[in-house]
């Protein structure tokens, strides 16, 4: 990291999901207490920041982003004093904190939410979104959920629907109320008070809506009406995510946490990097913003580097980097789930760490984990429990291999809450960490090699003409970042006599000859210049 400017310049971030890291008290759930047990192997493994997905109460219908509680952590996942320690160990350690924070919706369960049903004069009525039904007594307009249905449930009392993008137990706040804002002010300070450096906000980019409720246009078939993802997908959701007014709610978060110095990273669900650089243009909304096609992708290389590319080009410091998360199936399953696979993942992450903005691994990703094996009647997530037959979430949610012991380690339950086949001791992180060249390790050099070359965000990228649009090379001072993700060597010309390598995401020869380098297939290399 840098001691100039803020903590996240040259930082490298890591996500855990609370519920599958690591259990300290043998109920199969995760909880903090795991985590902080495990925060020296993150130290180890050399990222700087840990981003935890929501561990606050919550019914659990979204497995936690269905928030009850804004100021709490659940039980299930331990107390406020177990934060309060994890956070202790974390400075310590020298790590950063980021918690989740649920800004879209709240859980059916929360006070607020309980309160607005009693009836519509409720003084909290208004922190939701409500409408009178359609002229046919249907939902209100034609907005859909993510989670499969209509984006509307009907209050039978009141007559009213309620508008709710998730599941209908996560009711959309009303983000034009004043008083709603003012609660989410106090929410983030509440967390900065106890020492967290920043935020991961989830559905940053659906967060206002259209005032007029306008139907969205319907712009492709629907070709399988059971997926709600395909459902999704076939409207133009130019009325109920992106509007304009999300990033004046960020300019206001940022006033809020300025005097923490805490970091503001939004989730932005927009397929198009115009669209997502908005957020972060002017300096004064959003820090970063977290870019999805990485993450949708499944192997389509030309066209990973070039939407790449363009995100980087519109944003170059503003973008932290993702090809893994807990709401897709894992980079390695979407890249072929072979070897290879594995390869390509690894090589796609070295050439976005030299990218600027803020890196981010996915628990496991460093392992070179495929999916978790699920007995599809232990299926937990609502995409594949609601809409069956519809491919959900939970592979990529599967408990988190340490050894080969009983549940690999993450628990002493019998089995874990979302069971899954138990993974080998080559995936393991005891099987992994003592062997040179392993995974683990080529990812543990990778971010030391980042660590160590600072040049690697600060200086700035030139990009370098490559024969082949599945190949990308950039130069930032005197490093560079080669990757080739076709099938075959390539060769590239390098601009200068006189680089060295320092990196290569795998164990294969390079040539490098006096005007260009043959990278082998599905492999990154980071070379320095040091003369002729
Ligand atoms: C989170 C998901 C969650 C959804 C609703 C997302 O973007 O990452 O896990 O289901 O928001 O909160």
């Amino acid at each position: 990291m840098s001691s100039d400017g803020p903590w996240w310049r040259g930082a490298v971030g890591y996500q855990v999901y609370p519920r599958s890291f690591a259990d300290s008290n043998g109920d199969g759930i995760g909880d903090l207490e795991g985590i902080r047990a495990r925060l020296t192997y993150l130290s180890w493994l050399g990222v700087d920041a840990v981003w935890i997905s929501p561990f606050y109460p919550s019914p659990g219908h979204d497995h936690g982003y269905d928030v009850s509680d804004y100021t709490a952590v659940s039980p299930r996942h331990g107390s406020l004093d177990d934060f309060d320690r994890l956070v202790k160990e974390a400075k310590r350690l020298d790590l950063r904190v980021l918690v989740d924070i649920v800004p879209n919706h709240t859980s059916s369960d929360h006070p607020w939410f309980r309160e607005a049903m009693r009836g519509t004069d409720d003084p909290k009525r208004d922190y939701y979104l409500w409408r009178d039904p359609a002229p046919d007594g249907g939902p209100p307009n034609n907005w859909v959920s993510h989670f499969g249905g209509p984006a509307w449930t009907l209050d039978p009392a009141s007559g009213q629907y309620y508008c709710h993008l998730f599941l209908p137990e996560q009711p959309d706040l009303n983000w034009s109320n004043e008083e709603v804002r003012g609660e989410f002010d106090a929410i983030l300070r509440f967390w900065c008070d106890r020492g967290v450096d920043g935020f991961r906000i989830d559905v940053a980019h659906g967060i206002a809506k259209d005032p007029d409720f306008r139907d969205n246009p319907l712009v492709r078939e629907i070709t399988d009406p059971v997926d709600p993802r395909v459902v999704f997908h076939a409207y133009d959701h130019i009325h109920d995510l992106d509007q304009d007014a999300n990033i004046e709610v960020f300019r206001r978060w940022r006033d809020v946490v300025r005097p923490y110095g805490a970091m503001l990273i939004g989730e932005i669900g927009a397929e198009r990097p115009d669209r997502v650089a908005r957020y972060v243009k002017d300096r004064d909304g959003l820090h970063t913003v977290f870019y999805l096609q990485p993450v949708w992708m499944r192997w389509e290389p030309a066209r990973l580097l070039s939407k790449v590319r363009a995100m980087h080009d519109l944003a170059p410091t503003g973008v932290s980097w993702v090809i893994n998360n807990h709401d897709d199936s894992r980079s390695v399953t979407r890249f072929g789930g072979d070897p290879e696979a594995r390869e390509r993942s690894l090589a796609v992450t070295a050439f976005l760490a030299g990218l600027g903005g803020v890196p981010f691994l996915f628990q496991g990703e460093e392992l070179g984990l495929s999916d978790g094996k699920i007995d599809p009647s232990d299926l937990a997530d609502p995409i594949s429990t609601r809409n069956a037959g519809a491919t959900g979430r939970d592979g990529s949610r599967t408990a988190m291999p340490w050894d080969d012991g009983h549940e690999n380690g993450f628990t002493t339950a019998p089995h874990a809450w979302l069971p899954a086949a138990p993974r080998g001791m080559e995936e393991t992180v005891a099987g992994q960490r003592d062997v040179p060249g392993s995974f683990l390790n080529r990812y543990r050099d990778l971010l030391a090699i980042r660590s160590a070359h600072p040049e690697l965000w600060l200086r700035p990228l030139v990009w370098l003409d490559t024969p082949t649009p599945v190949v990308a090379a950039y130069v930032r001072g005197s490093m560079a970042i080669v990757t080739n993700l076709g099938d075959a060597p390539a060769a590239i010309p390098l601009p200068l006599q006189g680089w060295e390598v320092v990196f290569t995401t795998r164990p294969a020869p390079v040539g490098v000859g006096a005007t260009e380098v043959r990278v082998p297939a599905a492999m990154t290399i980071i070379l320095r210049w040091t003369g002729p």
